[in-house]
């Protein structure tokens, strides 16, 4: 083509783009290490179909799921760095980062979904999202996966004893990593990409997940037992870099915090349903499932009891008190 043709082609593709206002097109990558079809892979593409919606697609949200691009022991690092924009680790992950979360891995803290749900949305969760504000990340909120059950290659876990010398998997995390200490297993940490093959080696013989992890990840195929003990709470801090949030105009920002409100009101709604979707798929693959009764409840109640002791002697105790006191 001549140069006259290359010019007016040129001219007719940037006015093409101002007329889309593609020129001002900004992409939000988000990483994340589970299956997308979970409640943190359902609840990030909601937020990203809403981002694009409200920003009048002037925000082009890219998924990143099941750790391809980042995982456990990397992804923090990654937003920080602002590789990647956007990050949802789970409560235990970001315990590292900031000891007083330690609180919302403490077992038994929570009955029930409605007890979480009114925790998270308080004024202590409001003001335990406020210590993770930090130079780079903008925390954006609190979304749930739901409670953690114990799954076990050689049996069902019913008493404390059952966990005997169990080599464990345990998030990055001191208060999960002591949980199993008090259960005398031999907890190991390991990045939840890891897993999978720390099962099939048989490196791992027990840990603690929720059933929409545990199933939509394959760990039930060699681990067959599954013990219902609601014992913990998986939840996940919902992070964004800050610097990437900052340079937004109003709208775009406006864009982000209606889509995160949005998706937040989603994952609460959806999560409890997923993981008893899981449930009955796990149960259509002959799984062996327990309930606990209330006395071996209380047996592991007992046992996990130094945990409340430790914090309640640490500088976060107040967390605790005011948790407990939402929760009376
Ligand atoms: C795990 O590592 O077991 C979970 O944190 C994965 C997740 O993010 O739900």
């Amino acid at each position: 083509i001549g140069y006259d043709n290359q010019v007016f082609q040129q001219q007719q593709l940037s006015t093409d783009i101002e007329q889309q206002g593609l020129e001002d097109q900004i992409t939000l990558a988000i990483s994340h290490v589970v299956a997308e079809d979970t409640p943190k892979g359902r609840s990030l593409a909601k937020f990203a179909e809403l981002v694009e919606k409200y920003s009048d697609n002037s925000i082009q949200v890219k998924i990143s799921p099941n750790g391809m691009l980042y995982n456990d022991h990397s992804e923090v690092q990654a937003l920080i760095d602002n590789k990647v924009q956007m990050i949802a680790p789970t409560f235990s992950k970001m315990t590292a980062y900031e000891k007083s979360w330690e609180v919302l891995d403490l077992p038994f803290l929570f009955d029930n979904e409605e007890q979480v749900e009114k925790v998270l949305t308080s004024r202590v969760g409001h003001n335990l999202l406020n210590m993770l504000q930090q130079d780079k990340m903008l925390a954006l909120g609190f979304w749930q996966n739901g409670f953690k059950q114990m799954i076990a290659q050689d049996g069902l876990l019913r008493e404390p004893s059952d966990f005997q010398g169990l080599v464990t998997r345990v998030m990055p995390s001191t208060v999960l990593e002591e949980q199993f200490n008090l259960l005398k297993a031999q907890p190991i940490r390991a990045s939840f990409d890891e897993v999978y093959n720390a099962i099939d080696t048989n490196s791992i013989k027990a840990m603690e997940n929720t059933l929409s992890n545990i199933y939509s990840k394959g760990f039930y195929k060699k681990d067959r037992h599954i013990t219902l003990s609601n014992h913990g709470l998986l939840g996940y801090a919902v992070i964004m870099n800050k610097d990437f949030f900052n340079r937004l105009n109003s709208k775009q920002q406006d864009a982000i915090k209606k889509a995160m409100a949005d998706a937040t009101a989603y994952n609460y709604k959806n999560a409890q349903r997923m993981n008893e979707l899981s449930y009955q798929a796990l149960q259509n693959e002959n799984m062996h499932f327990a309930e606990l009764t209330m006395t071996q409840i209380n047996h592991w109640k007992t046992v996990f009891s130094p945990l409340y002791k430790t914090y309640k002697n640490s500088e976060n105790a107040y967390f605790l008190r005011d948790i407990q006191s939402v929760l009376q």
